[in-house]
């Protein structure tokens, strides 16, 4: 049996922030209500310019430098988002296409749980041994799905992507469980009531149809409940108990959930990872984002037992024990770290470079097709012009010809 190795991370949050100062200035609420509430002090918003597929491709190229890996290198790519760029075509096919890779890919919707599914669903595929390499991303621009005059949900979400590279390897590292779940009886719970069930009408728009609406209430409920069962069971799964357990990384909707859950399960929040307060609620992309930045903060260590849990939009929930790893190359990794970020700028610099190229050799060639054929009409009317007083002689001649 193979198991899914993390061998790269990386992390994109816009440079854009909304601080709950600036949100006061917008709809009725306080700095104090929203700290006291969900723990948010800012949150991250996109950009011009910046989508699901812009920002999964940021976090996609540190997590393959980091990797030591070319896009070319993967076998599948998996983008775990509730807000891509269309409904159609999928963001993980502009994604592949962004960043140069020659592998499949496709886009999983299961609400903020989303992450957890795709790594689950990385670990399926490579412990058949169909894939070696898989890159995970989870990303949202939920910014543009919220309506900012709705206090109740404006005040909780944030943009960004995390994503990782999952590797095959014979060691037990990587995803050593995992538990996925799902209750669609709660679906009207948190919803976006767009798609093929209510079309986009202008009523629907002008009613706010297109926004994100949720029962902050029963989520919280069902959240509560949720965490702890979730990361219970896949900890347990995993032959292990939860001192086992070095660092919890939950999806970061609500400080007090967060807290609800550690309790539940009996967890110091010491042993739980939070960053929450700068980043908001950034759905699927809310545990990645905490994933990578543990690891940047030094909070996972060779041979840590993690435990990522996450609830969200179906009502869905997900579980994984992750044991940490990444010793196997250390050395030969942060060699060649470097040298792949260079090839991997190398070759999007090159891609760029040709769409460039072709695109000025298009258009020269139209410009000359359309000078060509310029001049052609030109000679032709030319020709026309000289010929004319030629074919009126001509005429007269054979007119006269005929009368005689
Ligand atoms: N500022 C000020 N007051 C507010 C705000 C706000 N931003 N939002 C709501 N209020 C008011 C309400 O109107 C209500 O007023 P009322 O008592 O006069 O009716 C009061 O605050 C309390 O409202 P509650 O809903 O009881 O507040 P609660 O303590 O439950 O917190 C919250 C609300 C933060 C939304 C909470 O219910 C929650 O976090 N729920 C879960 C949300 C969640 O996790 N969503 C995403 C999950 S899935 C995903 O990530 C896509």
């Amino acid at each position: 049996m193979k198991y899914g190795r993390i061998v790269g991370w990386g992390k994109y949050a816009p440079a854009r922030v909304l601080t709950n100062d600036d949100l006061a200035r917008m709809v009725d609420t306080s700095d104090e209500w929203i700290v006291a509430r969900t723990g948010i002090r800012r949150r991250h918003m996109a950009g011009e310019g910046e989508t699901t597929a812009t920002m999964s491709v940021e976090a996609s190229r540190a997590a393959l430098a980091r990797a030591g890996l070319l896009p070319q290198d993967l076998d599948l790519i998996i983008l775990a988002t509730t807000s891509p760029d269309y409904f159609v075509p999928p963001a993980s096919s502009m994604v592949q296409d962004m960043l140069g890779a020659k592998c499949g890919a496709f886009q999983l919707q299961a609400g903020c749980t989303g992450f957890v599914y795709g790594l689950a669903t990385a670990q399926a595929f490579i412990s058949t041994g169909l894939h070696k390499n898989i890159l995970v991303i989870g990303t949202e621009t939920i910014s543009r799905n919220v309506d900012w005059q709705d206090r109740e949900t404006c005040v909780l979400f944030g943009d960004g992507a995390g994503a990782v590279v999952v590797q095959a390897c014979d060691e037990p590292t990587g995803v050593l469980s995992f538990v996925l779940g799902s209750d669609g009886s709660g679906a009207q719970h948190l919803r976006v009531g767009i798609g093929a069930r209510e079309v986009i009408t202008p009523e629907v728009i002008a009613g706010g149809g297109h926004f994100l609406r949720m029962n902050g209430r029963e989520v919280f409920k069902f959240a509560t409940h949720v965490m702890g069962h979730a990361a219970a069971e896949a900890i347990s799964q995993a032959g292990m108990t939860l001192s086992d357990v070095d660092l919890l990384i939950p999806h970061q909707a609500n400080l007090r959930i967060i807290e609800l859950a550690a309790r539940h399960l009996g967890l110091p929040m010491d042993k739980v990872f939070v960053n929450i307060q700068e980043y908001g609620n950034t759905s699927a992309a809310s545990i990645p984002i905490a994933l990578v930045e543990a690891i940047e903060q030094g909070r996972c260590k060779e041979g840590d037992t993690l435990c990522l849990v996450g609830f969200g939009a179906g009502l869905t929930w997900a579980a994984a024990v992750v044991r940490w790893g990444v010793s196997e190359r250390p050395f030969a990794m942060s060699l060649f770290a470097p040298i792949a970020r260079a090839r991997t700028q190398a070759g999007v610099t090159l891609r760029t470079a040709q769409t460039v190229a072709g695109m000025q050799v298009t258009m020269a060639r139209h410009q000359l097709q359309k000078r060509a054929g310029k001049a052609v009409e030109v000679a032709k009317s030319a020709a026309s012009a000289a010929l004319l007083p030629l074919y009126t002689r001509v005429d007269k001649w054979h007119t006269r010809d005929k009368r005689e």
